[in-house]
């Protein structure tokens, strides 16, 4: 098993942010990416339906024959993911949301924290429960940014549009002295800059990329599960639909050159 690839699955392109960082801290493990192009924004669908897509990437991971799963999407995370711990069995999952809200909680002299995501994963409520959970002394802050994923997906990185949108969207915060911003969605690193720019002064922006990368990392030492040939690992990346058109916005993330082309995949 050790020698099988790591699964990371999103609805879309997002989830390539947590692959770049899993790529950096386990350069020698072979990856499967799918992103279900077709289908994205998952964040404004039904919860049984983010459930029955969740479970259809599951099964395209298990005949894989993947050692672990990582679950490169908040709203995945937020509403599927105890179906998808059921349907992969022994395989380890590993979900976006604890890491980054532990990894959140460990900064220094944060007292109140924001979290922007999905329509689907702020209404679920997980970021306000597992930070309540682990601090109740933590004020928490949420936003739902549903345009932002269909932003990303067009490429719409720093837009004039894109800068409006930001705008609106966060001026919620104004008057919550916010110390620290969870982007709750693997899309939002690529709107970092316009993020970052809508608010009037500094604050920690945390993302699920490094936490995630570092979760899975001690997962597969704690599980005997790194790949221990000295051959290249094989990294393939799969979308469901649209892979030229996609590609562009993909490059940003890998900062101009994805390391392997997007494939189109059916599933
Ligand atoms: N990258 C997904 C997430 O982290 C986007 C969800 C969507 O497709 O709306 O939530």
């Amino acid at each position: 098993m050790n020698n099988s690839p790591v699964g990371i699955f999103d609805s879309g392109i997002g989830g390539l942010t947590v692959v770049k960082e899993i790529i950096k801290i386990l350069p020698n493990e072979s990856i499967i990416y799918l992103g279900d192009t077709a289908r994205v924004p998952y964040g404004t669908r039904d919860y049984t339906t983010i459930k029955k897509f969740a479970d259809e990437l599951v099964t395209f991971m298990l005949n894989k024959r993947v050692k672990a799963i990582v679950v490169a999407c908040n709203t995945m995370s937020a509403v599927a993911l105890s179906g998808i711990i059921k349907s992969s069995g022994k395989i380890p999952v590993i979900d976006v949301i604890k890491p980054t809200v532990e990894f959140s909680l460990n900064q220094k002299g944060v007292n109140t924290l924001g979290v922007i995501g999905t329509r689907a994963t702020v209404n679920s409520g997980v970021y306000q429960t597992q930070i309540k959970k682990k601090n109740k002394a933590k004020s928490v802050f949420v936003k739902v940014c549903p345009l932002f994923v269909p932003l990303v997906e067009e490429g719409l990185i720093d837009n004039k549009a894109t800068q409006i949108i930001a705008k609106n969207y966060l001026s919620y915060f104004n008057d919550k002295n916010l110390d620290l911003l969870i982007l709750g969605c693997t899309h939002y690193p690529l709107l970092k800059k316009v993020i970052e720019k809508s608010f009037r002064r500094k604050i920690i922006l945390i993302d699920s990329a490094s936490p995630t990368a570092i979760e899975i990392k001690n997962i597969l030492e704690k599980n005997n599960l790194i790949r221990n040939l000295k051959s290249k690992p094989t990294i393939k990346l799969y979308v469901t639909d649209a892979p030229d058109r996609l590609s562009e916005t993909a490059d940003l993330i890998f900062n101009g050159k994805l390391p392997v082309k997007l494939e189109k995949v059916r599933i």
